[in-house]
């Protein structure tokens, strides 16, 4: 399928995850561009993918219109590996909707909340395994924001399990799973979509029964369900709540993680964080979430384009996959590989310390025009939590070294095996 793209590129003798079990996908595309240099194209089962990495060639793939190489049609391809068709038919709500108009205060509310629940629910002393701790604080705060009743209803853990069902992140970060979701024509995704719809339903329920007038994103979505017939509304309501919530899951949970792994194994910048440093928690967020980075990040080509990588313009037509690979370049030297909160300034790279003219060969909610709406809400999630959690506990490492699932390709990475933490309640 090369002959979709000119002058003909190097074709590397690999694989894609999703066409063949592999052990180590990243390191196999790492492989491919040690032998052939910064651009050239693995033949996936559907498509060829050409992969850019140096740096004008990043600055190309972030620079082209969604109308001529498309990250939605992109996501699409990948999420339908995992999601019934279904759940992507007729949706109205798109988390750029819901965070366009953002207003940090209503949702730290929720998020101080779902934080003492969480804290509750730990109680004075014990041990943690981060990332599930994690993952479910981030179903808590992501449905009480978006899901309004649901984040403090008595279904909460029925809802999370049909979720953790669902999540579509599966299709990156398990992706050898996809031939069984395949075969099994998505049985257990249906299954659990029923679940999560019911639940939701009995949510708007709720919010329908509800004098008070709410403003916040739960209403907003069930505002845009307003003119449809009782079961479309209830339904449309829910799918849109399902698909925000499985976008939510896709990297939050696991940033926060490493997040709190990253900071209670370094106890100077925890100090300082318990000393009232914010503006220090926001610049480990960043550099946590950089560092953590496995994202593939993809744009489906629709219209002929002119490609340049600095050292050549490709021709490529439609039916290619634009790719590039963040652990690749986000950690490409040794500065880079260090952990650092100071390369950051607010949310910017400094110069020299991966920002300046290559910016775009580093990053951690991305580049351009499909830069992460949610990265307000999510930096100011994992802040509060980090900040909560190490004003109120002393928190104790008991793992020895935290490091990234190899099968992974995208998203944020998940840990290759669990990271207890040991708390115990400080006194006032
Ligand atoms: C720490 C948490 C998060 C990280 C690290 C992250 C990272 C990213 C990155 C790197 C991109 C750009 C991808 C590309 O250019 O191909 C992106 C886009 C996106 N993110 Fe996030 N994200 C996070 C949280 C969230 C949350 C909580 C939501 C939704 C509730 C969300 C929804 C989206 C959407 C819808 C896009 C696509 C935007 C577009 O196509 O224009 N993200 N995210």
């Amino acid at each position: 399928m090369t002959e979709l793209i000119s002058p003909t590129p190097p074709v590397a003798d690999a694989r894609l995850p999703w066409d063949e079990a592999m052990a180590d996908p990243i390191g196999a595309i790492a492989a491919a561009r040690t032998q052939h240099g910064d651009t050239f194209v693995i033949e996936g089962a559907r498509s060829p993918f050409l992969f850019l990495f140096s740096a004008v060639g990043v600055q190309s793939f972030y620079a082209v219109a969604e109308s001529d190489a498309s990250k939605g049609v992109a996501d699409w391809q990948m999420l339908r590996r995992k999601l019934p068709p279904e759940l992507f038919r007729d949706r109205r709500t798109f988390p750029h909707d819901l965070f366009a108009r953002d207003d940090v205060v209503q949702y730290l509310d929720v998020v101080r909340s779902a934080i003492t629940i969480a804290c509750d629910e730990l109680g004075d002393s014990g041990t943690l395994e981060v990332f599930d701790f994690t993952r479910r604080l981030g179903h808590r705060v992501g449905l009480g924001t978006w899901a309004g009743p649901c984040g403090t209803s008595t279904e909460f853990n029925e809802l999370i399990d049909a979720l953790d069902e669902l999540d579509g992140a599966a299709a990156f970060v398990d992706p050898g799973a996809m031939a069984a979701v395949a075969a099994s024509d998505y049985a257990a995704e249906r299954a659990a979509l029923a679940t999560a719809e019911e639940i939701i339903g009995r949510a708007v329920d709720v919010r329908d029964a509800d004098a008070h007038e709410h403003t916040d994103h739960f209403q907003r979505i069930v505002n845009t369900w307003s003119d449809a017939e009782p079961d479309a509304r209830r339904e449309g309501i829910a799918r849109d709540v399902i698909l925000v919530h499985l976008g939510s899951m896709s990297n939050l949970f696991s940033a926060l993680g490493w997040l709190l792994v990253d900071v209670t194994t370094r106890p100077e910048l925890a100090a300082a964080i318990r000393g009232g440093d914010h503006a220090l928690a926001e610049r480990c967020a960043l550099e946590s979430t950089r560092i953590a980075q496995r994202s593939i990040m993809l744009r489906a080509v629709l219209q002929p384009i002119e490609v340049d990588d600095g050292t050549q313009t490709w021709t490529v037509e439609p039916g290619v996959m634009l790719a590039t690979l963040l652990p690749l370049t986000n950690l490409a030297t040794e500065d880079l590989r260090a952990y650092d909160p100071e390369r950051w300034n607010r949310r910017r790279i400094r110069d020299g310390r991966g920002g300046g003219d290559e910016r775009e060969l580093v990053t951690a909610f991305g580049h351009g025009a499909h830069t992460c709406p949610a990265q307000p809400f999510s930096l100011s999630v994992m802040t509060a939590v980090l900040e909560a959690m190490i004003d109120r506990y002393d928190l104790e490492p008991q793992f020895a070294d935290a490091s990234p699932r190899a099968a992974q390709i995208g998203g944020v990475a998940r840990a290759a095996a669990p990271c207890p933490l040991m708390y115990a309640r400080r006194s006032a």
